[in-house]
């Protein structure tokens, strides 16, 4: 461990919590170097929705590189790429009835972020981009603008600019940020810049998974269409079925202007960031927004693999949506046994947490749960909410154990409590 200490940045973070050397990862278990097992309940914060080491995509991997297929691409074209395009069109995209054009950018989620933000500003000519509180969008200067957190925004170490925050739903009582948001760009005075977009999280991940209504989410729309703003869904987290469907926003029936995807669509945890686009907003020159990675072949592999897998017929979804109810039911229970630790349910679908009193409460449990063998990651502006995010395919048998040992922790750290308060 010494060498990490010793040569790695301060700026790694995970692996403060999570102090132990892993070495080996099937399914929703991680295995250390001493044979130890941990129920994965962070999966890659949700680059792992189909669980580690799907066999069914490490073989057409193994496959793909024992026929010495291409590695590294740029954005040429490959039989791997074309295969995931087609793939992605008749199996996601047709069957929702959407029509978009594919972007390959640098293959992180904030690289798709930057892409999406930089097209809206160049179609329509503004700068102003409106993002929400408790939004996160990644971390280079671009998307962190849009990013609310304050932890993330003071490493930008510069100004922050173009982009005007808004308030979520439910982000306060009685506050109606739409409502505000319609009545500013009525009024010439208001001081809003008119904005080329608007981006937001469907299910707010990193932000505590505060969740918008589909009403909400219609509303948002139907304002965007009627002031001529291009609606962007960020759904590097929400999306590829975290939530229940594949995108986050299908609920809802609407069909954003602009969507970008990271994270879970390479279905490996390899690296890969898509941004779709509506065809007419494809203004882009040739090599404008390009990057050295826009090309990994073997992600193209893993993201087909994981799309005539899992999304050919309703059958994932429906395995989703029984394990997040297994996973409601059980928390359901247990907040209120509680009410000193807990508060609510936030989130949908398998992107469910539990928010607790404050950060200290969320951090001592997640603690324990790392002590009794489930690894699992807080959020929210203070880390007050336990995020339960298993790899999608989850047993029923390990979701019941995921769930048994944070029942355990909870108890011990209530135990721990009561002794050190007498
Ligand atoms: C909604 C959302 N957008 C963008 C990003 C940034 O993605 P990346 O960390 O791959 O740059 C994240 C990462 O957590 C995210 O959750």
């Amino acid at each position: 461990m010494t060498i990490f200490q010793s040569h790695e940045s301060n700026v790694q973070c995970y692996a403060r919590n999570f102090p132990v050397m892993f070495q080996h990862a099937k399914g929703s278990w991680l295995y250390t170097e001493q044979g130890n097992a941990y129920l994965d309940f962070l999966a890659g914060a949700g680059a792992l929705n189909y669980g580690h080491n799907n066999p069914v995509m490490k073989q057409a991997l193994l496959d793909y590189i024992s026929q010495d297929g291409l590695t590294h691409g740029l954005d040429m074209h490959s039989t791997a790429k074309a295969e995931f395009i087609a793939r992605f069109k008749d199996l996601i995209l047709s069957p929702r009835d959407l029509d978009y054009k594919l972007q390959f950018t640098g293959p992180t989620g904030t690289n798709a972020v930057e892409a999406a933000l930089k097209l809206a500003r160049k179609v329509t000519g503004r700068q102003n981009v409106v993002a929400f509180t408790n939004g996160f969008h990644g971390v280079s200067v671009g998307a962190l603008a849009a990013t609310g957190n304050q932890h993330h925004r003071q490493g930008a170490a510069q100004p922050l600019q173009n982009v005007t925050r808004l308030p979520y739903e439910h982000y306060a009582d009685g506050v109606d940020g739409l409502t505000l948001f319609e009545a500013m760009l009525n009024d010439h005075s208001s001081g809003l810049d008119k904005p080329a977009a608007v981006i937001l999280e469907v299910v707010q991940g990193e932000g505590g998974l505060n969740a918008a209504s589909d009403e909400w989410l219609q509303r948002l729309e139907a304002m965007c269409h009627q002031h001529d703003i291009l609606l962007i869904v960020d759904d590097i987290q929400a999306g590829c079925g975290r939530t229940g469907t594949f995108f986050s926003f299908e609920p809802a029936g609407i069909k954003p202007d602009i969507v970008t995807l990271s994270k879970s669509i390479s279905g490996y945890g390899l690296p890969m960031a898509v941004v779709l686009l509506k065809p007419e907003l494809d203004k882009w020159q040739p090599g404008e927004h390009n990057g050295t990675f826009r090309g990994n072949n073997h992600a193209f592999v893993t993201a087909s693999k994981a799309i005539e897998i899992y999304w050919q017929d309703d059958q994932f979804e429906q395995h989703i949506q029984a394990r997040s109810a297994q996973l409601t039911d059980a928390l359901q229970q247990l907040v209120p046994q509680y009410p000193a630790y807990f508060s609510e349910l936030k989130g949908r679908g398998l992107m469910t947490g539990i928010a607790c009193r404050d950060g200290e409460i969320a951090g001592k449990i997640a603690r324990a749960c790392f002590e009794q063998g489930l690894v699992i990651e807080t959020a929210g502006p203070d880390d007050e909410v336990i995020k339960f995010f298993c790899p999608l395919t989850i047993t029923e048998h390990d979701m019941a154990k995921g769930i048994a040992l944070f029942e355990q922790a909870v108890a011990t750290t209530a135990a721990n409590f009561i002794k050190k308060a007498s």
